[in-house]
């Protein structure tokens, strides 16, 4: 019987977010630091899926236990997908934000409004103890802006303009921001798939 998840990130604002929509699983969620154990995983996948089932299969070997991790990251389609799984690591891991986003914006002049589309992609992954992995999909579209706007969030949020909302991402509040965003939507989509799988193993009990 699964009493745990452990969710591989260090990341506490993600773990509150990730606390709150897997509460109804009904077992404890533990962030990496709650585990105690120091991981330094190489991301070296070339797709989302495979870089958050790399993450989630390494700590699920560590650690024994049922282990979700995710991978995200912002592709444009004029720039053929750029920075897509890069995005952290675009111009460099330690380059500001207010760079990269001035960046993109600069390769993006004179681009006209409907070639500007881009989304925001998370793939959460799970790794069970018994060796079968599962991953979720999560989108949101939208567009990059001529400025940066707005003072929330994080990343590239401030380029992320959602026209149906008439604002960026940043400029969201956190609930709205969790309820349209890639991660809360892959989220969601985890959460159903493993309680499918719950219900299944208890019919067959
Ligand atoms: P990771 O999945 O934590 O490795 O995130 C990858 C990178 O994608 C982040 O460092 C951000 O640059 C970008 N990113 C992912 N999700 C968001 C978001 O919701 N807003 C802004 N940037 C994001």
């Amino acid at each position: 019987m699964i009493d745990k998840i452990i969710f591989a990130t260090g990341n506490e604002g993600k773990m509150k977010e990730i606390r709150l929509i897997l509460e109804d699983l009904g077992v404890e969620i533990l962030s990496l630091k709650d585990t105690g154990i120091a991981f330094d995983i190489e991301e070296n996948g070339e797709t989302f899926e495979e870089n958050a089932v790399i993450k989630a299969k390494a700590v699920m070997q560590a650690t024994g236990a049922l282990v979700l991790a995710d991978d995200s990251g912002l592709e444009i389609d004029y720039l053929h997908g750029e920075p897509g799984v890069y995005s952290a690591r675009y111009l460099g891991e330690d380059t500001s934000y207010r760079i990269k986003n001035q960046n993109l914006i600069e390769r993006l002049e004179g681009v006209p409004d409907e070639k500007r589309t881009a989304r925001f992609v998370c793939v959460i992954a799970a790794a069970f103890p018994d060796g079968r992995v599962l991953t979720a999909r999560g989108t949101i579209e939208g567009m990059i802006g001529y400025e940066e706007r707005g003072k929330g969030g994080f990343g590239y949020d401030p380029i992320f303009w959602l026209p149906e909302c008439g604002c960026s991402t940043a400029e969201l509040t956190m609930e709205k921001k969790n309820e349209l965003s890639h991660r809360g939507k892959a989220l969601r989509a985890m959460k159903e798939e493993i309680k499918k799988l719950w219900k299944l193993e208890e019919r067959k009990k």
